[in-house]
């Protein structure tokens, strides 16, 4: 048993739930942050990832010193914007930053993101004007508040690859790496609801150009590496995890996103 647990948030379904079971079978203890309903899991700190205050009451529920945290919970684009912008990113932003002090040297941040994150059109202008918002600011800008489900998960997980380099920056004095993992579809509950807000033909489309979706598993693995000592030098990157569909469209000739 590793001395300090992982924190997983989103464990309890889809990756997370790959997640914290691979991480079990290897003797490591982890701590689930997740809503909870109707959850057995005997390890789930049951907390809401849209509630600023709900994040700063759970510290109090963390031991001093954790393994790492693997940022997996996340939301589609059929709910509401402020929970997309809130879960997707604000609480990823704000549960590292207040956890990463807590990390022992060595340690890691994996955030998943989304290969989605490059269908956001917004300019670098407009970004820079919102990655630096406080909670409720990002949630109260116009810019913001005016879009759609789809849109607003694009930009979640865009804003999500621009802080990732800048929180490896942030945390190096500390010996913690920030990474983030983009997926493509993955056989998970959340998949139906990209069928609503992508389109199901866009998702068939992509699972006949690589065969299949993925599974949970798979992009599970992919964040337990980056979690580990074996990725020691790799940081602050993302890692696309999207069985070669990107190459795949490149050398079709048509746009990678
Ligand atoms: P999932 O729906 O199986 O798991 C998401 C987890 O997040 C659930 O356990 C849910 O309870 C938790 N969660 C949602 N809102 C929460 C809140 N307010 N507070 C606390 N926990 C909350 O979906 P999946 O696929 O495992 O998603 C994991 C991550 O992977 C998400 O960030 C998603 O955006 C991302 N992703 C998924 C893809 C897919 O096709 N499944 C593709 C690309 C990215």
């Amino acid at each position: 048993m590793s001395a300090a647990p992982f924190v997983v948030t989103g464990g309890a379904s889809g990756i997370g739930s790959a997640l914290a079971q691979r991480l079990r079978a290897t003797n490591h203890e982890v701590l689930v942050l997740d809503l909870g309903r109707g959850s057995t899991l005997k390890d789930l700190i049951p907390t809401d990832l849209r509630d600023a205050t709900a994040i700063v009451q759970v510290l109090d529920a963390l031991p001093p010193r954790i393994a790492g945290i693997a940022n997996v919970a996340g939301v589609p684009g059929t709910r509401p914007v402020a929970d997309i912008m809130a879960v997707n990113f604000l609480a990823v932003r704000e549960l590292s930053r207040l956890l990463a002090s807590r990390i022992v040297a060595g340690g890691a941040i994996v955030c998943v993101s989304s290969i989605t994150a490059h269908r956001c059109t917004w300019s670098d202008t407009a970004l820079d004007a919102v990655i630096a918002c406080e909670w409720d600011t990002l949630l109260g800008h116009e810019d913001v508040r005016a879009l759609d489900g789809k849109h607003a998960y694009e930009l979640s997980k865009r804003l999500l690859n621009m802080w990732v380099p800048l929180a490896s920056a942030e945390f190096a004095e500390l010996g913690v790496r920030v990474c983030s993992v983009s997926p493509g579809p993955v056989q998970t509950p959340i998949l139906e609801d990209f069928e609503t807000s992508i389109g199901k033909d866009h998702m068939h489309a992509v699972a006949e150009l690589v065969g299949r979706h993925a599974t949970p598993g798979e992009i599970a693995a992919v964040i337990e590496f980056l979690l580990s000592r074996d990725a020691a030098w790799v940081n602050g990157v993302d890692i696309r995890a999207d069985g070669g569909l990107a190459a795949m469209r490149l050398a079709a000739g048509r746009c990678v996103r």
